[in-house]
């Protein structure tokens, strides 16, 4: 797997497939873990996307409420909520976008891939569902440690023989957000203006902000270089931390998370032109790009190495 420049037209992921020609306008979207932390705002801010036209909310506890409470948005997309897991089929049936930010978050001195035992079974038994009810829709998946719960869900769809490397996207987005804020700040921009390429995978030295591809083109002195490539590699640890103990990043990841889902959903409409990051399988993407070399090549080694170690913990995870 790598991170790479995800061109979000249908015609360069191949998404034409995807949606039954004559579809009704808007799509269909189910969001699994959505009573959570990241759910509960991911699933107001989705309710508010005007390219949805039906929303399906799926949890193990909580549900109903958040439910209703959402369906009083007066926005367009119809609101159904789904509870427990006899429920998990009905909510992905028909899907255009799975979104999953189901799972355990980290407390301050643990590392992301101490929720590897809790997460990978649940990411396993939802993506088991998305093979049998929706394997054409995309998935957006949350849950952490990213770099390993992808190649989970890669060798479920493979074992289901659903599998397309070009719809299972690993959500980095929040690592870019962080990154064009935190170099906004040092530039003196307006973040909105800024535009910070993250590659690699979501963990430590794993995330790779190409600080020289920064748009608008600018350059850095060293310390700024290792302030704003340490600031961006620990961004999820400084929230933990701050949170002290009631868990992680939670609205800057649904803001994240909807930025990106949003720029699915456009390149899925066919929208030229979509550009967004996401760690994925590729072969477009590999370490030989002389562009990210020239400048990163001890990073990307240092990031290689453990995204290897992190993607065969989970594909042995999935085999056993
Ligand atoms: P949370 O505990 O607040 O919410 C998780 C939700 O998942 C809960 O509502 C829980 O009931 C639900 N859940 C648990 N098991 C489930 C199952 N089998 N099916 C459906 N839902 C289930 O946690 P959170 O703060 O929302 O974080 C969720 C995950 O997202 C964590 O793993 C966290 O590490 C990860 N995360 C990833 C990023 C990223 O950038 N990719 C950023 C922030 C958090
Ligand atoms: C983040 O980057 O904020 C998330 O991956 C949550 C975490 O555990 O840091």
């Amino acid at each position: 797997s790598n991170s790479q420049m995800m061109e979000g037209s249908s015609m360069n992921l191949g998404w034409e497939n995807c949606r039954a020609k004559g579809a009704s306008p808007g799509f269909k979207v189910a969001i699994l873990g959505a009573a959570g932390g990241i759910g509960q705002p991911l699933s107001m801010l989705m309710k508010m996307n005007p390219l949805v036209s039906v929303l399906h909310l799926y949890d193990v506890v909580n549900t109903p409420g958040v439910t209703a409470d959402i369906s009083h948005m007066d926005t367009g997309a119809v609101v159904r909520g789904f509870l427990g897991k006899e429920k998990l089929d009905e909510a992905l049936t028909g899907m255009d976008l799975v979104i999953i930010p189901a799972g355990v978050p980290r407390k301050p001195g643990m590392t992301r891939d101490d929720l590897f035992n809790i997460n990978a079974g649940i990411v396993k038994t939802l993506c088991e569902g998305i093979a049998r009810c929706c394997p054409r829709a995309i998935v957006n998946l949350i849950s952490n440690p990213v770099n390993s719960t992808v190649a989970i869900a890669a060798e479920v769809f493979k074992k289901a023989g659903t599998y397309d490397p070009k719809l299972l996207l690993g959500v980095t987005m929040l690592d870019v957000v962080r990154a064009n804020t935190f170099v906004a700040e040092v530039l003196g921009l307006d973040p909105r203006e800024v535009d910070v390429p993250v590659v690699g995978g979501h963990a430590g030295v794993t995330i790779l902000p190409l600080l020289s591809q920064v748009k608008p083109s600018c350059s850095f002195t060293p310390e700024e270089v290792n302030y704003l490539t340490d600031r961006i590699q620990n961004g999820g640890t400084e929230v933990v931390e701050a949170k002290a103990g009631a868990g992680s990043a939670t609205l800057s990841m649904a803001y994240a998370a909807v930025k990106f889902a949003d720029a699915c959903l456009r390149g899925l409409r066919g929208e030229a032109g979509v550009v967004a990051y996401a760690f994925l399988e590729s072969q477009a993407c590999s370490a030989s790009q002389p562009c990210y070399l020239d400048v990163h090549v001890a990073g990307l080694e240092k990031a290689k190495k453990e995204l290897a170690a992190s993607i065969q913990k989970g594909v042995s995870f999935a085999r056993k």
